[in-house]
């Protein structure tokens, strides 16, 4: 069995910022409600006038984690690109990056849909591959254009959600270093479908002028069952993986937890009984973005200086589905 390890990281956001001093000119709300309730100063909107699509914001992270693991498009041998806002329903987003970067070698392109959790599923299902000899360097990607997807005039969710991008390659461990992936974890339970969900657009309900005209395409979100069930969930499985690695919790340098509100990612710090100092938190920033969030914070935190290889990071995100995963590794 081969050992695989994080080789590099990048992100990408666009460049239009909202603050929600903005938002106050558009909806019912103030900068204080947002920022008390959610630890959310802004979020960055992409242009629709192209160049900051999904596949776009994946193509500049990805020419960072390329010349961060020091390695070249065609070392790539499999991309997972994580999304729920992909450019266009076929061909899948992992295929339009490929072709972007000019990569050549044919190699397997496919995207995921686990929501705010598909980054970590990625992450995991790079891991099992590399480790068992199917792929070397898999492209693993979070890219989001949120901003499509809300209703700009609902309060509850438009104040919540950011468009960006983060990326990470996962090889094989060939450098005979410490940097290893030492234990993950990936779940679901569909009964709690409905406390987040975008029925609409599917093949069930195809969009009709009534459904646009309702606005009834947008996202849906019952926010106070998802942070009760987010707060369990992160704690539980940052548990479990630090139990299958024979890891105290205290041990964990830095953990990188999906940003979808502080006060969620406080209160499962509290439950572990982790110092909000060794947690990695860029909500203020970018408020949530979906698969985004746990690549760019990680990216963010290795550029400041606090993450360091041959630190042991714990990565724990949570989303629609109910869709949820971890991941303990040394980087
Ligand atoms: C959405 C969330 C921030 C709401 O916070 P909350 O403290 O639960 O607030 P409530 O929904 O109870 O709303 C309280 C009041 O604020 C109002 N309110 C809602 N949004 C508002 C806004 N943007 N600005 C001002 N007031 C707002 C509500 O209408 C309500 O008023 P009422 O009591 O008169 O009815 C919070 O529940 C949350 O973050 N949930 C988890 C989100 C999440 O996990 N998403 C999933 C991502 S994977």
């Amino acid at each position: 069995m081969h050992k695989s390890k994080i080789k590099g990281t990048g992100m990408f956001v666009p460049k239009k910022v909202m603050t929600n001093f903005d938002l106050e000119s558009i909806i019912d709300t103030s900068d204080e409600w947002i920022y008390e309730r959610t630890g959310i100063r802004q979020r960055h909107i992409c242009s629709k006038e192209g160049g900051e699509y999904p596949t776009d914001m994946a193509y500049n992270a990805t020419l960072d984690a390329l010349k961060d693991a020091n390695m070249e498009p065609e070392e790539i041998d499999m991309i997972l690109f994580a999304s729920v806002t992909p450019d266009m329903k076929l061909p899948n987003s992992a295929s339009i990056l490929q072709t972007k970067l000019g990569i050549k070698n044919q190699c397997a392109c496919l995207d995921i849909a686990a929501a705010c959790s598909g980054f970590v599923y990625g992450v995991n299902m790079a891991d099992s591959m590399i480790k068992t000899g199917l792929a070397k360097n898999v492209l693993v990607v979070g890219s989001e254009m949120l901003s499509q997807e809300v209703d700009w005039k609902d309060r509850r969710i438009c104040i919540l959600f950011g468009d960006g991008c983060g990326v990470a390659i996962v090889g094989r461990n060939e450098d005979n270093d410490d940097s290893e992936i030492l234990a993950s974890c990936l779940g679901a339970d569909g009964t709690g479908k409905e406390f987040f969900q975008q029925p609409m657009g599917g093949a069930v309900n195809p969009l009709t002028p009534d459904i646009i005209i309702n606005r009834e395409h947008f996202m849906q979100m019952k926010g106070t069952e998802m942070f009760k069930v987010a707060t369990r969930t992160l704690a539980k499985n940052a548990k479990k993986v630090c139990k299958m690695a024979d890891v105290g919790l205290d041990q964990v340098d830095w953990v990188v937890p999906h940003q979808a509100n502080v006060r969620i990612i406080e209160t499962t710090a509290k439950m572990l009984g982790a110092p909000m100092e060794k947690v990695i938190v860029n909500i203020d920033k970018y408020a949530n973005t979906s698969a985004a969030t746990v690549p760019m914070a990680f990216h963010e935190a290795i550029k400041d200086g606090r993450i360091k290889r041959g630190d042991l990071v714990l990565f724990d995100a949570f989303g629609a589905g109910l869709t949820h995963g971890a991941t303990l590794f040394r980087y």
